[in-house]
């Protein structure tokens, strides 16, 4: 890379044949439960994301009414602050019917998404009993058949898939990419454990990442899995050489995950949050719960465990809260950093 050129994650992201794009390489990495209502607000409000990627929608039986997939992406269409337009929006869909996804992925392209995302990952048992996300990694020929069937339904919107590196074994994986790669998706989103690996810790977990982009060399590549700092991101840039990155997990500990990693692509310091922007941001998502009624007491603990540590005073008071306006009693009480 000369020194002139922008970081690889920096590069904007072509879609569907040069129609739409992404601004970078760096997306939020989907987490069901989580990338939603107030967190998606607030996080797209404050600028910290420049793009999302849906947790998964899961289609078993008909393709949902337009009604009820605009109020499923109701909270992405929020503004990107000093603009009057969201971040452009990746749906993630989940199933084992082609022709339902494809139905399903036609209706989101009218509604004016920047591209939809097969899901061939989610290792929840109930989902791959029923063979769906991460079951259908035991059918390459079917996500090659299902990519191809998502391009002809929506042509002119980006086509991906998360994957993860096999059902049971990373020896798995280049029969996958290999069919994967014959569809020609504008990007793959690949999780570096294998579905039966669930989350747990794996030695050498980025080599796996590094041999996909052998096997990738004319793809874009996010890898997914254990990319906590921006450190850890651009480490893997180096070792593996993926094109792009979507950490997930780390959001939960670092909100500010993805503004520090754009700045560390420019080669600028990202200003450390100190405990008033940290207390701020807990306010602002207590308060967003608050006023949309989507208060999740649990996620915003964990923040807040993650945030100020779980000796502190500030998250034990915050443990006894039980209502969203006794949260944010705590958060305006004065800090004593105890
Ligand atoms: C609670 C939770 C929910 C998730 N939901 C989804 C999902 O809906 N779709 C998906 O593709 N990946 C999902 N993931 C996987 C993450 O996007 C990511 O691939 C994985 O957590 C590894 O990255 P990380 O180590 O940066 O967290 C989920 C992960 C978590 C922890």
């Amino acid at each position: 890379m000369a020194p002139s050129e922008p970081h690889p994650f920096l590069r904007p992201l072509l879609l569907g044949g040069g129609a739409l794009q992404l601004p970078d390489r760096i997306l939020p990495g989907p987490m069901e439960g989580i990338t939603a209502g107030s967190f998606v607000r607030v996080m797209t409000g404050a600028g910290l994301v420049s793009a999302w990627v849906t947790p998964f929608l899961r289609l078993s039986t008909d393709v949902p009414r337009t009604a009820r997939l605009r109020e499923k992406l109701a909270a992405f269409q929020t503004p990107l602050p000093g603009t009057d337009q969201p971040p452009p929006l990746i749906v993630q869909i989940m199933g084992k019917d082609i022709p339902l996804l494809a139905a399903a992925a036609a209706r989101l392209a009218g509604l004016g998404v920047a591209g939809v995302d097969l899901n061939c990952a989610c290792p929840s048992p109930a989902v791959v009993a029923n063979g769906a996300g991460g079951a259908r990694l035991t059918d390459p020929a079917w996500v090659r058949d299902a990519l191809l069937a998502l391009r002809r339904a929506c042509p002119g919107i980006g086509i991906s898939v998360k994957l993860r590196t096999g059902r049971r074994d990373p020896a798995e994986m280049p029969a996958i990419l290999a069919a994967v790669r014959a569809a020609q998706p504008d990007f793959i989103m690949l999780h570096l454990r294998t579905v039966a690996e669930g989350y747990s810790t794996v030695a050498h977990g980025w080599e796996r990442l590094a041999r996909a982009k052998e096997l990738l060399p004319d793809r874009i590549l996010f890898g997914s899995g254990d990319i906590f700092t921006a450190a850890d991101a651009l480490a893997l840039h180096r070792q593996a050489g993926v094109d792009g990155v979507t950490p997930a997990r780390g959001l939960l500990r670092n909100p500010w995950l993805i503004r520090d990693l754009r700045a560390a692509c420019a080669g600028q310091a990202a200003p450390e949050p100190d405990r008033t922007e940290k207390n701020a941001f807990l306010h602002h998502l207590c308060a967003n719960a608050r006023d949309a009624g989507d208060w999740r007491p649990g996620f915003i603990l964990e923040l807040a465990r993650n945030l100020f540590g779980v000796r502190s005073a500030r998250f034990r008071r915050l443990t006894e809260a039980a209502t969203p306006d006794a949260m944010l009693a705590v958060l305006d009480s004065p800090d004593r950093h105890a």
